[in-house]
């Protein structure tokens, strides 16, 4: 067997072992190796004679100019207050700005650049549009759960259609951090724990905000980040340490944002942490490497927030200087606010640090990206009032943002098919601190959008579905994380006044998102004692949760009777629940993060390993705990429906396949419940033997398939020796001749399968 792996191992790997065996000697690839230098290496762009021709009347200064981004003051119309911005565009310093957006302010700063430099370069503006510009979608773990690659896809064109509209060109997502830690504030950026599912939302984002055509008024650059791991710091901290395998690093944590690159993303961001000893804002190993080497990368990279001054307290750099010429030679291009390029990098190549030469492919990089949005042929094509009055916040982006948060929505219980409620009820009882909220449920990173006045809140939701046909009590009950009871009573009293109750419980919007790490992630403040009262007031209470991240309910999933995870879901967030609540959208997602039990089960996830003593009631010898079960509380890909499938005659076309074959797997679903409704089917394999130790379950295939009640279908799944391989022994990627199983049903802990031999 050792040999036939030998004999797959082609040329590249063996580069690439080595490129390994570098990186975990801690050599990187500078001047001379590094693919940084091959300015020649984009020859066939169709820029090209035209970039070449501006670099040659650039000074080195000006060059550098390009590689410094800074902040605007983030003011929305009124006045450029910050006279060090000006001024530093003014010279010619400064190559892109962040926070800046709208049509009028990104209007001023651009004539200042193109009216008063030398050589009239246009600048480029960057801002986190990570779930929408002004219509505000689910955050992108809520969005992830549709399992809607299409609405994942349009969602993103949305955003880059009022992003453009408002000024900016260069949007810093896709975030395609893996994430397995709900402690981790920024779960709420990316989609999940699977690196096979993140890769397909990672180029669904690709495509939609960059679309086919660049120079298009309303597509913008998308930025994959944050390379790499950052979704992975010990004990779910921000910012902290990443400590891993190099076969969890390439076989978990990488392949989403190989996705990006191969989708074509143009720029990509790099972490704020540490990896395996070097931070990876001066790891040359990512970017000249894999990014570029590997992947064939042609975009720019920028580091993360001043990720580059931040060296010095990683401990890898003594001053700023050191730290420029660590972070550049590293293949970082673009230093975001750190002010550190601009200062140290003509010096560093007077010294012979860095070299010009690096420099000129960081320019050219920047300034293909600037000509491929057309910039150099009308700098203003982004700065358009008339579009930015008639393209954003649209009856149809508000349509979209409604049906993509419904589809975000994942019913975790429903008792006694208690949702959904009937319209004909005399009263409904809204109760609890994201009751009647607004400017949380919106989330973070809510962009443009304003917060307090455009999300429509739950009971704003419930009151646009019933009209004045039925009477709507309301009741806070507590604050988000308060531990006063004073509210308690009149919640209490109109619980059970009311026919049904529906109880919004959650974080706020702040206890995800950046820095926003929780060492307890049950429902903050007193919560669970207003849902203990609420519920024993009224048993017929729904509980709707709104937050960031999988949170510890273990006790409400005793007590209530129906749960629905709805997410931070944005704009239309109140008229979505209503729909879903109503029965107007038969709820259809499916979660893509594990939710635990109990926090020190984390990391949990469900494609772990086996191990040498795999858990078992009856021997005390294997891996558990003594106060909780292994198992979580809802597995990743869980999802209840009003309606109930049936999985059925799960077959493979053949028994043994070859590697160049294609497997077909089939299944029959069928919607044996009361209501349409949609399923997503989903399949994983097992590799029973390998040459290292292999996941349990990975998964390699879904399908969303709506269904009428009573209708059933039969799904056709493929597998290819590509879905089969992974990071063998030797570390060379590929397939291993042996048995595997294959599983399909409505989450990740079906039993249901089959098997087959790969020859
Ligand atoms: C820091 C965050 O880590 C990153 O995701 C974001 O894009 C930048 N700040 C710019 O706001």
């Amino acid at each position: 067997m050792k040999q036939l792996i030998k004999k797959r191992a082609t040329k590249q790997v063996q580069l690439f072992l080595l490129s390994l065996l570098l990186m975990m000697a801690g050599v990187s690839c500078q001047n001379g190796t590094s693919e940084k230098g091959k300015v020649s290496s984009q020859k066939g762009n169709r820029y090209d004679a035209q970039i070449r021709k501006l670099m040659s009347k650039m000074t080195l200064e000006e060059k550098i100019g390009q590689l410094n981004m800074l902040s605007g003051d983030g003011a929305v119309t009124g006045p450029i207050t910050n006279t060090n911005v000006v001024k530093e565009i003014k010279e010619g310093h400064v190559g892109a700005m962040l926070n800046c957006y709208t049509a009028s302010y990104t209007r001023k700063l651009m004539e200042i650049a193109i009216d008063s430099t030398r050589l009239h370069i246009p600048l480029l503006f960057g801002y986190d549009v990570i779930h929408g510009e002004r219509t505000i979608f689910p955050i992108p773990l809520g969005e992830s759960c549709s399992w809607d690659l299409k609405l994942m896809e349009k969602t993103a064109r949305i955003a880059a259609i009022e992003a453009s509209a408002e000024g900016v060109q260069w949007t810093f997502a896709p975030m395609v951090d893996i994430a397995r830690d709900p402690r981790w504030g920024r779960v709420m950026e990316g989609a999940g724990e699977d690196p096979w599912y993140g890769s397909l939302v990672a180029k669904a984002k690709v495509r939609g905000f960059q679309g086919n055509d660049l120079s298009n008024d309303s597509t913008i650059l998308a930025c994959v980040k944050h390379g790499v791991a950052y979704g992975a710091p010990i004990a779910g901290r921000d910012y902290n340490t990443v400590d891993m395998s190099m076969r969890t690093l390439l076989g978990v944590y990488m392949p989403p944002y190989h996705a990006a690159v191969e989708a074509g993303v143009a720029t990509a961001m790099s972490a704020f942490n540490d990896l395996n000893g070097t931070p990876c804002t001066a790891n040359s190993w990512i970017w000249n490497t894999m990014f570029r080497k590997e992947w064939g990368f042609k975009g720019f990279v920028v580091s993360d927030y001043t990720s580059i001054n931040e060296l010095i307290p990683h401990g890898v750099a003594k001053n700023l200087f050191d730290a420029d010429v660590l972070a550049f030679n590293a293949g970082v291009d673009m230093d975001m606010v750190g002010n550190g390029y601009i200062k140290n990098l003509k010096k560093a190549v007077e010294e012979g640090l860095v070299s010009e030469k690096e420099i000129d492919s960081s320019v050219y990089r920047i300034l293909k990206a600037k000509f491929e949005l057309g910039l150099f042929d009308n700098p203003y094509k982004y700065c358009n009032e008339e579009r930015e009055k008639n393209d954003t916040l649209t009856p149809q982006h508000l349509a979209v943002a409604r049906e993509d948060a419904r589809e975000s929505m994942v019913l975790l219980k429903n008792s006694d098919h208690l949702l959904p409620f009937s319209k004909k009820i005399k009263s409904i009882a809204i109760i609890g601190p994201l009751g009647n909220d607004k400017s949380d449920m919106i989330g973070s990173w809510s962009a443009a959008g304003d917060r307090n006045t455009e999300p429509v809140s739950l009971l704003e939701g419930i009151k646009n579905k019933l009209g004045n046909k039925v009477r709507i009590l309301y009741a806070k009950g507590t604050d988000i994380d308060s531990h006063s009871t004073e509210g308690f009573a009149q919640a209490v009293s109109v619980a059970k006044e009311a026919d049904v109750v529906l109880l919004a419980l959650g974080e706020g919007d702040y206890m995800t998102g950046e820095a926003s790490s929780r060492a307890n992630i049950d429902l903050p403040g007193n919560q669970r004692e207003l849902a203990d009262a609420v519920i024993k007031a009224n048993k017929r209470t729904a509980v709707v949760l709104m937050n960031g991240r999988p949170l510890t309910i273990s006790h409400l999933n005793e007590v209530a009777p129906a749960i629905l995870e709805a997410w931070f879901s944005g704009t239309e967030a109140g008229n979505a629940i209503a729909d879903v609540v109503f029965g107007d959208y038969n709820p259809s997602g499916k979660l893509t993060m594990t939710f635990p039990r109990c926090v020190g089960q984390i990391p949990i996830f469900y494609s772990h390993m086996n191990t040498g003593r795999p858990y078992s009631p009856t021997n005390h010898y294997t891996t558990h705990y003594l106060d909780c079960p292994n198992t979580p509380l809802y597995p990743f890909g869980y999802g209840l429906s009003y309606t109930k499938f049936q999985y059925d005659s799960l077959k493979v076309d053949k028994k043994v396949m070859t590697t160049k074959d294609t497997l077909r797997v089939s299944v029959v679903l069928k919607n044996v419940g009361n209501y349409d409704g949609t399923e997503v089917a989903q399949l994983y394999i097992r590799d029973m033997v390998g040459s290292v130790t292999r996941p349990v379950k990975e998964l390699r295939g879904f399908k969303r398939v709506f269904l009428k009640k009573g209708e059933s279908k039969k799904l056709v799944f493929k597998l290819t020796n590509q879905d089969l391989s992974f990071y063998r022994k030797d570390m060379t990627f590929g397939s291993e001749p042996g048995s595997f199983e294959v599983f399909v049903g409505g989450n990740s802990a079906t039993q249901y399968k089959t098997n087959f031999v790969l020859k």
